[in-house]
């Protein structure tokens, strides 16, 4: 029987939260750690469903990964890769175990991986991963639902990117990381997550550059040792709760962020009439003003992150005058607005556009997570709503976020979860 988090709104969050290790960094940092024959170990990994299923991949390719919740420590051995098919129901489960074909290919030689499924929010395409991979020398046929790739071994190519990709910059780079010389990528992703990721292969003995902006350089090597290795704080589970602090007029300090990796959306608050310190390790955030209306739109990094954009929404629905969230990244990432407008949020739509009249209160209702940011921002309407939210899926928000309802409990929120 599935659950359901029941909340009773219009407590203002208050005390403090630690955030944990970013899970779209552990999850190509996972996929990376097939470049080595060896074994590594990382550090602060969340205890998140996708965290487990990326470990179930790993493990169907022939790694051996021993996880300990308590310690949030993760072992994986890669010495016996014997299996170079990504199993089809997992890849479907997940988009992210795409990011295993170019660190397979590089390892192997060969890879064979199911096209991702398309999910709630739009179609995704995987064709930028494809370009860079056959740039690189693969042999790429897709056909019956999988996408094979084979090669000899990787050579180092210059590969422009159309649109900076995170996984299509993540996959390039691990596949380069074993190539034959030298490999740019132009017009990459430059999210912290792909900068971590680099700083991993790095720790294994590879050689990457430049990440963290719109170039990154990638001198091949043959051979890349075993790491120990911390993955960075989630930025968009400490966004989350900041939002929550802001839609509830509360105060709260995040622990264990980056605050650069939140330049944007701190920005964004204090437009909207928050007051936010930042100290090193710390973000300290609160509301006491009228939440003013703002537009914002979404852009790869650093500009406005699209996983905080549903929640900024929730916030928006409650401000004082008209907003406007313009959605860039993602071709159908409005699927909340539905969920939102039934607690009585006024909100149109105009193709990537979302106009959002402010109004006094939301109500409470029964509503539905369609993607796991989405489901954080029904919980966070739920926290200001007047009366009673239950929020059903939670599947979703299982995937990204690691007892959300226990700390939002002890941030004072009167919110529990339970069997539906
Ligand atoms: C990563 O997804 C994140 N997931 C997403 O987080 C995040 O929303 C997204 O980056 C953008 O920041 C992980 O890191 C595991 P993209 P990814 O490739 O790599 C188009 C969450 O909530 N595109 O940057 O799939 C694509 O259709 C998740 O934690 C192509 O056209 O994102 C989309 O419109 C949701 N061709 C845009 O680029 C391609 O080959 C951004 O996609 C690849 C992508």
């Amino acid at each position: 029987m599935s659950d359901i988090i029941t909340i009773e709104g219009g407590v203002p969050l208050k005390g403090r939260v630690r955030i944990e290790g970013a899970k779209n960094a552990c999850l190509p940092i996972m996929a990376a750690s097939l470049l080595c024959e060896d074994r590594v170990t990382l550090s602060d990994i969340p205890a998140l469903e996708d965290v487990r299923t990326m470990c179930k991949v790993l493990d169907a390719l022939g790694a051996r990964t021993a996880y300990d919740p308590e310690q949030k420590k993760l072992q994986i051995e890669t010495a016996a890769i014997i299996e170079t098919k990504a199993p089809y129901d997992l890849v479907r489960k997940m988009r992210a175990s795409f990011l295993v074909i170019g660190p397979l290919l590089a390892r192997t030689g060969r890879a064979r991986v199911s096209l991702p499924g398309g999910c709630a929010i739009g179609i995704r395409p995987i064709d930028l991963h494809l370009k860079g991979l056959k740039a690189l020398g693969a042999e790429v046929i897709i056909g019956h639902g999988y996408i094979e790739t084979v090669a000899g071994r990787l050579r180092g190519e210059r590969i422009y990117l159309d649109f900076p990709s995170v996984g299509a910059t993540e996959n390039i780079m691990m596949a380069a990381a074993l190539a034959e010389g030298t490999t740019v990528i132009e017009n990459a992703a430059e999210e912290p997550e792909v900068v971590d990721l680099a700083n991993f292969i790095n720790a294994m003995g590879g050689r990457v550059l430049g990440a963290g902006t719109d170039t990154i350089r990638i001198e091949g090597t043959t051979k890349l040792t075993c790491a120990d290795y911390t993955v960075i704080p989630d930025r968009i589970e400490a966004g989350t709760f900041m939002v929550g602090a802001a839609i509830t007029g509360g105060e709260i300090t995040v622990e264990n962020v980056i605050p650069a990796h939140l330049s944007s959306l701190i920005a964004k608050l204090k437009e909207v009439g928050c007051r936010v310190e930042e100290e090193a390790g710390l973000i300290h955030i609160s509301r006491r003003e009228p939440i003013r209306a703002v537009d914002v739109k979404t852009m790869p990094y650093p500009g406005f992150p699209t996983d905080l954009q549903s929640p900024m929404m929730a916030l928006l629905a409650l401000a004082k005058g008209t907003s406007i969230i313009t959605e860039t990244v993602f071709d159908n990432r409005f699927m909340h607005v539905d969920e939102l407008r039934r607690m009585g949020a006024l909100i149109k739509i105009e193709g990537p556009t979302a106009v959002i009249a402010g109004r006094e209160k939301l109500f409470g209702a029964p509503v539905r997570a369609t993607d796991l940011r989405a489901g954080a921002a029904l919980v966070l309407a739920g926290l200001a709503a007047q009366g009673k939210t239950e929020v059903s899926a939670l599947y979703h928000i299982d995937r990204g976020y690691w007892r959300l309802t226990e700390k939002l409990q002890a941030l004072g929120a009167r919110i529990k979860r339970h069997p539906a």
